[in-house]
């Protein structure tokens, strides 16, 4: 039996008495899964996987998803598969990349709070990093509860938000960061339009309500844009609390998988000399979060 221990409430815990480099069993899956319904984000240690094995085991929790990635230059790939998503600061020599370098930008936007692939139709449902080069100082990734944080909203409050949806694009992350629009080519532009999400989750399997934000956030239907940008940065405040957040400071072989239907998270600053490599393999949700057919009111 696997071992699970606490390490924030019901949010954080370490996973222990589990060899993922090796087959997993049904029933060994099943804890896992059952560890990572009741708390979203599941530490292990000391599991140096290949990209194989970190793409098999993700691959229990849904379909893989393909990372998007419209600023990468042509060949510059460091992994072999086209599910597996690069969170490097290095070339595909492992040399750190130079200021500037437009591959930097996603690293960037991973400083912002923000929940994978809500810029995508089907959102991301778990996500996993495996550490492979870690910095001394910084460099954590750090996670928010949002379903502490939808349960701590005074009921009227909570009332207003049920139902809003929100339009998420990728180009609007990346605008906060520095990238130019005048940079984006009509061709990538059109390969991530913008997508609605409902604002206010039901996870599946608990029924717990938790809000859904992410720094890809444009627009709130039926909303005009400051308000809606006001209330987005609100709850942003409210959801990235203390008491709602946990820190994960990395050693090498730690794999670190969440729940994107009832978190967010965001990559701390280290130093940019330094460099950190994480690779990331992800399992999709199985639909859009807005109800099939949705449209905005016209
Ligand atoms: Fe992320």
């Amino acid at each position: 039996m696997i071992s699970v221990a606490p390490v924030k409430l019901d949010f954080v815990a370490e996973i222990g008495n589990i060899d993922l480099t090796k087959a997993i069993s049904e029933t060994q899956f099943s804890e896992i899964e059952a560890a990572f319904e009741k708390y979203a984000v599941l530490i292990f240690h000391d599991q140096p996987l290949s990209e194989d094995q970190q793409n098999s085991f993700a691959n229990k929790f849904g379909p893989l998803g393909r990372p998007a990635a419209p600023f990468r230059p042509e060949n510059t790939e460091r992994l072999k598969r086209p599910e597996s998503a690069d969170i490097s600061n290095v070339d595909e020599r492992g040399d750190v990349l130079p200021e500037g370098d437009v591959r930097l930008l996603i690293n960037r936007a991973n400083a912002l709070w923000h929940t994978d692939s809500t810029f995508k139709r089907v959102p991301a449902k778990m996500s996993m990093l495996c550490a492979q080069s870690v910095v001394p100082t910084g460099g954590e990734t750090e996670f928010a509860d949002m379903r502490a944080a939808w349960d701590a909203l005074p009921e009227d409050r909570q009332k207003a938000l049920d139902g809003l949806v929100a339009e998420h694009d990728y180009f609007h992350s990346r605008m906060k960061v520095g990238l130019d629009p005048r940079s984006v080519s009509p061709e990538r532009r059109a390969m991530l339009p913008p997508v609605p999400q409902i604002l206010v989750r039901t996870h599946p399997v608990t029924g717990r309500k938790s809000l859904y934000l992410a720094s890809h956030i444009k627009r709130i239907y039926g909303m005009a844009d400051a308000e809606a940008q006001k209330l987005v940065d609100q709850l942003m405040a409210h959801s990235t609390q203390p008491q709602f957040t946990y820190a994960h400071q990395w050693a090498v072989g730690d794999v670190v998988l969440w729940d994107n239907r009832c978190t967010m998270h965001r990559g701390r600053p280290h130093d940019p000399k330094l460099p950190r490599v994480m690779r990331r393999a992800t399992a999709m949700d199985i639909g859009p979060s807005v109800q099939e057919g949705w449209k905005p009111a016209a």
